[in-house]
């Protein structure tokens, strides 16, 4: 992929707390992520994501499904912001719905999602539970690019987490959360310079 490192627009796609959002932002202000964060999507209208994005000063927008009558016409409406914004990279981060392949057509490569658990392990909507409850040793957050099949997409950067013995799904979900906090900004700048390059299931960094 080519992403000119000048003007680069992205846009985030939240449901929830929207912790990996705070990340983002704070690595917009150390000066580590160089685009514009132009837009923060969600689906759910009061999630504290938003919030955090009214604090930073980010355009918001809410669209939820239940307001469109097809998946099409709701993808449409967030498709006409995006457009509108400019943006040149979406960023999921903890948005809990599936984007259509019509969808994912539309930016190529432009996508971007985090997993917490490390892929092809343990996809899905509860990784973090599915992994402690499976009894794995070692579990942690995966950046991939986003392709038509879930959490399938070629992988950007990962880190292992060890699990502890004395470890809860709660004290684990916070030892992810913190590591998804590092690699998720990293893995963004390295698509806003252009420095990932997709080779079959393999990403080269250069
Ligand atoms: C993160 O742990 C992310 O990996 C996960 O949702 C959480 C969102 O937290 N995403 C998925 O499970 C996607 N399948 P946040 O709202 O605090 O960033």
């Amino acid at each position: 992929m080519n992403l000119s490192v000048q003007g680069m627009r992205i846009a985030v796609f939240c449901s929830g707390n929207g912790s990996n959002l705070q990340a983002i932002i704070d690595a917009r202000d150390r000066g580590h992520i160089t685009a514009k964060i132009a837009l923060v999507v969600s689906d759910v209208p009061d999630c504290f994501a938003l919030e955090r994005a009214e604090r930073a000063g980010i355009k918001r927008v809410v669209v939820e499904r239940k307001a469109f009558r097809s998946k099409k016409e709701f993808e449409k409406e967030i498709l006409k912001n995006l457009e509108k914004e400019e943006i040149g990279l979406i960023v999921l981060a903890g948005y809990m719905r599936m984007l259509s392949p019509d969808f994912i057509r539309q930016y190529p490569e432009r996508i971007l999602n985090i997993h917490p658990a490390l892929l092809p392990s343990f996809k899905g909507a509860h990784g973090i539970r599915d992994a402690f409850l499976y009894g794995v040793k070692i579990t942690g957050p995966t950046v991939h690019f986003v392709t038509e099949d879930m959490d399938a997409g070629p992988i950007i950067l990962q880190s292992a987490v060890a699990v502890m013995g004395d470890d809860t799904e709660e004290t684990l979900a916070e030892a992810i959360h913190k590591e998804e906090h590092k690699i998720y900004p990293r893995a963004i700048q390295l698509a806003i310079e252009g420095r990932l390059k997709i080779e079959g299931r393999r990403v080269r960094i250069f």
